[in-house]
């Protein structure tokens, strides 16, 4: 990944200039970074927000030639990614990155282009604090636990993105490891889903990437949704 590389300064968002570059036709694992985005997306519909100079802002193209059934564990392999890369922290379902003590170091977005059974292209948007500034409440920046080089932080960030997304293939493999990775696994979990919020102990991660639920005499399987972990 990152053969393909543009480094911006302000843009909407990255999302929307890699999206302009898919629709003309570029290659898989193109990158664009930016300094600033005055439209920065989140996941579920949020704004992102990141201090110019001080994160890691950036979007990769993909174009999988999977089945779109493997779709779902992207973005387990997203958020494991990053987790490696870092070297520190764990996951909260699907893919935030969270420090030891429980705050947000970093998000992944993923948007798919999807016709039929195929697979157009997905963006994979990574939103990365590494430096001090103004955070939003509840998160954290690398660099408190850290000594960390922006530069070097991206390099690791590609190369372990790619790796594991060539893992797709081996799905228990790339499963094996995210669990080990996570901090939602026997935690007690909040969830918001479309259908509503359920209370209950992340007891698992399904082979299809979903997060299992056991609240009092039921198993949920959510394959979407926000989680909170309840007293981490
Ligand atoms: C989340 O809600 O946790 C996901 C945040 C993803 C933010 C990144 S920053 C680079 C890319 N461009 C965007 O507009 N969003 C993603």
């Amino acid at each position: 990944f990152g053969a393909f590389y543009a480094y911006l300064g302000t843009v909407e968002s990255t999302q929307e200039v890699l999206k302009n570059w898919a629709l003309d036709g570029a290659e898989e694992g193109a990158v664009v970074l930016a300094e600033r985005q005055l439209k920065g997306r989140g996941r579920r519909g949020r704004a992102w927000a990141s201090e110019p100079g001080k994160s890691l802002t950036f979007s990769v193209l993909l174009r999988p030639a999977l089945p779109l059934s493997a779709l779902p564990l992207l973005p387990l392999a997203a958020g494991l990614a990053l987790r490696e890369a870092c070297g520190l922290g764990g996951l909260k379902w699907p893919n935030d990155l969270l420090s030891p003590d429980g705050r947000k170091l970093a998000g992944v977005l993923l948007e798919a282009q999807v016709s039929g059974e195929e697979v157009a292209w997905v963006l994979l948007g990574i939103g990365l604090n590494v430096h001090r500034g103004v955070l939003p409440d509840g998160a954290a920046a690398l660099e408190e636990f850290l000594e960390v080089s922006r530069v070097q932080l991206l390099a690791r960030l590609l190369e372990h993105l790619e790796a594991r997304y060539t893992q797709l293939r081996d799905p228990p493999a790339l499963l094996r490891d995210y669990r080990a990775m996570s901090y939602t696994l026997g935690q007690r979990v909040r969830v918001a889903t479309a259908r509503g919020v359920l209370e209950g102990q992340a007891i698992d991660i399904a082979a299809d990437g979903a997060l299992v639920v056991q609240s009092a005499d039921t198993t949920h399987h959510i394959g979407a949704g926000d989680v909170e972990l309840i007293g981490f």
